[in-house]
């Protein structure tokens, strides 16, 4: 009891700070007081600097302020309406932003300071009305000292002046550190003197025109024509353009697996018993990816540490990634030298070897006064030497766990909340990507600590990381879609002090920022707008919800097959109830206009619709999804499908009373490329009590039609030779096994998916 009340006095405490925090600064300030009257703002905003690095920080945002339409000119010591000072008092990062009507002053802990203050001032200006700006003292300092972007460049070559377009955008959201994963299976990124192949061979893939996961390995005699690589001179003016931006480049080298761009390479990185030479992957790489540098072989150390010379020359930051992820211990198992290896550093496994690798690395960059950032799978080799881990599978436990073990730093990047390859809004109206959802409203509620974390624990988490993996991008625009509005939740959550979030404060400061984003060409998702619906059966109906993440949005409706429009449309206010076919097309709207996309739901009503299904262990929805009179799209993710892995599917319709049956049938998918295959075989079985079951039919479906390479929606029909009598309708659905070779993903394991059951 004391607990909630205390909850609802910090809820309020909470929403109070934020609902008077300016409107339009994001990240949200930590602090914000109301100061008396306005200042007005003179058509040049003039900023005067204390020292050499004050001014050189109010230099670069003064540009960046007339890049987003405030025109800025730094001026000397003398006088000017900003002035910026050095404050003994105030930390790293930390800064004091007075507006007066006679002009602004910001106190700031450092250079960096300076520079988000003049980034507050910033958007403070940019949300101003009628040349006015309210006279307010703001205190600001970041929750997190590592406010992380990770852009893979190695999936897809992204062209320098986007890198830099990039972190400009995020240096204005406070964001502090670029992680360049610049090597991977896909392609080696950075110029390195000593091993030119790794540019000439390993920076080039063969084209292929399937989406990433469905990609056929180079074929002999094919060319590699797609891919690119920077120049260290490139590389070191990113440095310098990132620094002078207060974001420091973390550079990744991946070891010892997703390196198979280094092993195209330099092939004798691998273990001996690896056989046939490899190339640069277009796509997964199906066994290929197995394959990882050799952990036996003395060269590989040497040739890693020539590379780390080349990457530490380039790169001041005092972490380098060493990556440690998904490293298969198949070959490992097998070779000789890593068995050796083992047996002579008294190892118990192929897994405490990869603990020997990540370290022996690790104590390298250590000599050079250099330290170690790698993936949370290094955690699993019991890494003796000091290593920040980065918590990406799951919820990060990996990583919080070593944590708790070793007393040492680590930084949250959990796929499901940080990955921003993820979808971020309702997927029928998404390119198509991976996995499921993080929306901007998902970025934005992230709370990295958890309830059960201990005090010692929370203190050693550095910060928070966005990571943008790069396997469905092709172009620039294809980045910033997926990056842009999520980045700007990402930079709010990661500044804002624990406990203070406000979604509907945020969504007010990003309407400030979208036309600016706009103005500057950035490419921005509008997923934001669109609607999710979720159509559960209830008692032989189909009850429709509908929702939005934006919280400010009506939603409007129609079921005569027009389009929704602003006034003349129905407003959805409850849940719709859907007993017969129709279609119900609904959007949202906001100041009378549509702003998302227009949803169209198809309901076809039949015998099965509205009732229960049970079932042997889908690993989703299975109780509403197969009978809400709803098809699911081609993406087996899309929420509207029923999926088990790996097994047999038993799925049984209750009709509720002994019905007629003239058809049945089941809808099911198959996209090989995403290791989901139609059953082998499904047998349809009818019964009047629900115990005993007479087999109807069984049919089977050949290999082709199983594995097809692009997804494919395959309804099974079955109609009955007579009249059939039933009240319960059994499936048994037999899973295809393993893609077979000849396929992209041969050798994977495969999905069940089904949606819809219908019975006529
Ligand atoms: C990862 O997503 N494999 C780090
Ligand atoms: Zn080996």
């Amino acid at each position: 009891m004391k607990q909630s009340i205390l909850l609802i006095i910090l809820t309020i405490v909470a929403s109070v700070a934020a609902s008077a925090a300016p409107v339009g600064v994001i990240p949200q300030p930590a602090g914000w007081h109301s100061g008396h009257g306005v200042a007005e703002v003179p058509p040049v905003v003039t900023i005067a600097a204390g020292d050499k690095q004050l001014r050189e920080a109010a230099t670069v945002a003064a540009g960046q302020m007339a890049a987003t339409g405030i025109e800025a000119r730094v001026a000397g010591r003398g006088k000017a309406w900003v002035q910026v000072t050095a404050s003994p008092t105030l930390g790293a990062e930390q800064y004091r932003l007075t507006v007066r009507p006679e002009g602004v002053t910001v106190e700031a802990g450092d250079a960096a300071g300076a520079f988000y203050a003049l980034h507050t001032l910033r958007q403070l200006l940019l949300a101003s009305q009628g040349g006015t700006v309210e006279c307010c003292t703001i205190d600001d300092a970041p929750r997190f000292g590592y406010r992380g972007l990770m852009l893979d460049v190695s999936r897809y070559f992204i062209p320098m002046e986007e890198v830099k377009r990039i972190v400009d955008i995020a240096s204005m959201l406070k964001i502090s550190r670029l992680h360049l994963h610049l090597t991977d299976d896909n392609g080696w990124r950075m110029e390195i003197k000593r091993y030119p192949q790794l540019t000439t061979v390993g920076a080039w893939r063969v084209a292929r025109d399937e989406i990433f996961p469905g990609r056929m390995n180079q074929r002999e005699g094919e060319q590699a024509t797609v891919g690119g690589y920077y120049t260290q001179r490139e590389l070191r003016e990113l440095v310098k353009y990132a620094g002078a931006r207060y974001i420091e480049v973390i550079p990744e080298i991946e070891m010892p697996a997703h390196a198979i761009a280094a092993i195209a390479s330099y092939p004798t990185l691998a273990c001996p018993v690896v056989e046939k030479p490899v190339s640069v992957l277009p796509g997964i790489g199906g066994k290929d990816a197995a394959i990882v540098m050799c952990a036996g072989n003395d060269h590989t150390f040497g040739f890693i540490e020539n590379v780390l010379d080349e990457v530490m020359s380039v790169f001041p930051s005092q972490y380098i990634h060493i990556g440690g992820d998904e490293a298969s211990k198949e070959h490992w198992n097998r070779c000789p030298q890593c068995q050796e290896r083992i047996a002579a550093e008294r190892l118990a496994d192929s897994e405490e070897l990869q603990g020997y690798f990540m370290d022996r690395v690790n104590r390298y960059l250590q000599s050079k006064g250099r330290k170690a950032i790698g993936w949370d799978e290094v955690t699993y080799g019991n890494p003796k030497e000091d290593i920040v881990v980065m918590g990406w599978q799951g919820m990060g436990a990996n990583a919080v766990n070593f944590a708790a073990k070793s007393g040492r730093r680590f930084v949250m990047t959990p796929a499901r909340k940080l990955y921003f390859i993820r979808y971020q809004g309702p997927q029928w109206f998404e390119p198509f990507t991976y996995f499921g959802d993080n929306t901007l409203a998902d970025v934005h509620g992230y709370e990295p600590v958890q309830p059960d974390w201990s005090e010692a624990v929370e203190s050693q988490l550095w910060g928070v990381q966005a990571s943008l993996w790069t396997e469905f991008c092709h172009t620039p625009e294809d980045v910033e879609y997926l990056l842009f509005p999520r980045l700007l939740a990402f930079a709010d959550m990661a500044w804002r002090p624990k406990g203070s979030a406000s979604w509907s404060h945020f969504e007010r400061s990003l309407d400030t920022w979208l036309p600016v984003l706009d103005s500057m060409g950035v490419t921005c998702a509008a997923s934001m707008w669109n609607l999710y619906h979720k159509a559960r059966e209830a008692k032989g109906k189909v009850r429709l919800a509908l929702s939005c993440i934006r919280d400010d949005v009506e939603v409007r409706y129609t079921t005569d097959g027009t389009e929704p429009e602003a006034a003349a449309s129905a407003l959805y206010t409850d849940t719709l109830t859907i007993a017969q076919t129709s279609t119900v097309r609904a959007a949202t709207f906001a100041q009378g206009k549509r702003k998302g996309e227009v949803l169209t739901l198809n309901f076809g009503v039949n015998k099965a619709t509205g009732c229960r299904v049970t079932g042997n262990g889908a690993t989703n929805a299975l109780e509403y999804v197969l009978t809400n009179g709803l098809r699911g799209s081609n993406r087996c993710s899309d929420s509207e499908w029923a999926g088990w892995h790996n097994q047999t599917a038993e799925m049984t319709v209750d009709l509720g009373k002994e019905q007629e049956i003239s058809k049945i049938t089941l809808g099911t998918l198959a996209n090989s490329t995403l290791c989901v295959a139609a059953p082998a075989v499904v047998c349809a079985y009818t019964s009047t009590d629900g115990c005993n079951f007479a087999l109807l039919r069984s049919v089977a479906l050949d290999k082709e039609t199983r594995f097809a390479r692009e997804a494919r929606i395959i309804d099974v029909s079955i109609e009955p030779d007579s009249v059939t009598t039933a009240r319960y309708v059994k499936f048994v659905a037999v899973n295809s096994g393993s893609v077979p070779a000849g396929y992209a993903r041969e050798g994977s394991p495969t999905w069940l998916y089904f949606d819809e059951l219908i019975i006529e």
